[in-house]
């Protein structure tokens, strides 16, 4: 039998960095665990557009739709902010992620013991917090139509559309009860019902799955700008939380950064099975392409790293593999290893992207 595929897409900025000390956990694994992976490598971003003047080019959508899962770094830079929209970097991960269909987002947010004197928030608020959000990634008004920048009496107007039909609504709420199941059985989803009516219909669409196929799970609703004030008031009541596509971004960067740092959240984006049982899959870091630390050797490669691990997990059935790696980096971070943007007040030498990637590998053999 050949080895499972994966396709790096390192992008832009500390992408490939990170992507580097990924590659040598990968390595690790195939030597010390009998668990080869077939890696290609290909570009994105503005990568992409340098090389080929788009994003994503098509080969390498055609090879991300045959792999079995798609590990990505970041995407975006300055260099690139004044090109046409149609060809800025991010649209090449948009255009993975709509034509991968990957319509399940989940994006955990756990604060590590070691770092709750990190966050921005009270210890005792964030101390043993493990949350996860699961964003609708496929539709709303990120893909809406109409859409566009059109003159109207002489003046210009800006539109989006939010769009949801009730079967996109319904796949994301599946995912999200069946993933309420595997954690605490609770679920709260987040909308503006009040006033929005793609709200209205999420809010009864989530009802009714409910209803038919998960009564077992306990299901509350919030309005997404209650749900943002309670992230940062109480965020522990929470275990799982659904939400569409535009609201998800804004509120998983806030339960991101109750756990301390962006540097170290990792997510998946998940679609329907393959021919061979697997999801349609891409896993990437939460945090950016961090253009005022790129090539520095300063970046943290954890949320990457630990975007692998979700990897072993929802794509490999390798729990027990993916939870080895997430005992490592736990482990170093309770002896203290600490890249730049984990330094508190009281100092002390950073580690640099290369030295986080050996106590890591450390930790892993350790770990045998
Ligand atoms: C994210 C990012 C993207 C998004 C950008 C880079 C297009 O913010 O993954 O949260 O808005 O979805
Ligand atoms: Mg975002």
């Amino acid at each position: 039998m050949s080895n499972p595929s994966l396709l790096i897409l390192a992008g832009d900025g500390i992408g490939p960095e990170v992507m580097d000390e990924v590659k040598r956990v990968i390595s690790w694994f195939g030597d010390k665990r009998d668990l080869a992976f077939d890696v290609s490598e290909d570009l994105v971003g503005g990568a992409a557009y340098d090389a080929h003047g788009v994003p994503l080019h098509d080969d390498t959508m055609a090879k991300a739709q045959e792999v079995d899962a798609v590990l990505l770094g970041a995407v975006g830079g300055p260099k690139y902010d004044d090109l046409d929209f149609s060809v800025k970097p991010e649209r090449g991960l948009l255009r993975l992620r709509k034509e991968m269909d990957l319509f399940a987002n989940l994006r955990p947010a756990q604060c590590f013991d070691a770092l709750a004197d990190f966050s921005s928030l009270k210890k005792d608020i964030v101390a043993g917090l493990d949350i996860m959000i699961v964003r609708e990634l496929t539709s709303g008004v990120y893909f809406g139509e109409p859409r566009g920048i059109h003159m109207e009496d002489n003046m210009r107007v800006g539109v989006n559309t939010q769009r949801y039909t009730e079967a996109e609504i319904e796949r994301a709420a599946r995912a999200a009860f069946e993933l309420a199941r595997k954690r605490s059985n609770k679920l709260c989803s987040m909308e503006k019902a009040n006033v929005m009516e793609s709200g209205i219909l999420w809010r009864d669409v989530v009802n009714e799955v409910h209803q038919a196929d998960y009564a077992d799970v306990e299901l509350s609703h919030m309005y997404a700008d209650n749900g943002a004030m309670q992230l940062v008031r109480a965020p522990k009541q929470f275990d799982v939380i659904l939400t569409d596509n535009l609201f998800g971004d804004i509120l998983s960067d806030c339960a991101a950064m109750l756990t301390g740092s962006l540097g170290m959240l990792p997510s998946a984006s998940l679609g329907l099975p393959m021919a061979n049982g697997r999801p349609k899959a891409m896993y990437e870091p939460v945090h950016g392409s961090a253009p005022d630390i790129t090539g520095q050797g300063k970046a943290n490669p954890i949320a990457c790293i630990l975007s692998f691990a979700m990897a072993l997990r929802y794509s490999f059935d390798q729990g027990a593999e993916a939870d080895r790696l997430e005992a490592a980096i736990e482990k170093v971070l309770a002896d203290g290893a600490r890249t730049g943007d984990l330094m508190g007040p009281e100092g002390g030498t950073p580690l640099s992207t290369t030295q986080m990637g050996d106590v890591i590998l450390e930790a892993l053999d350790a770990s045998l």
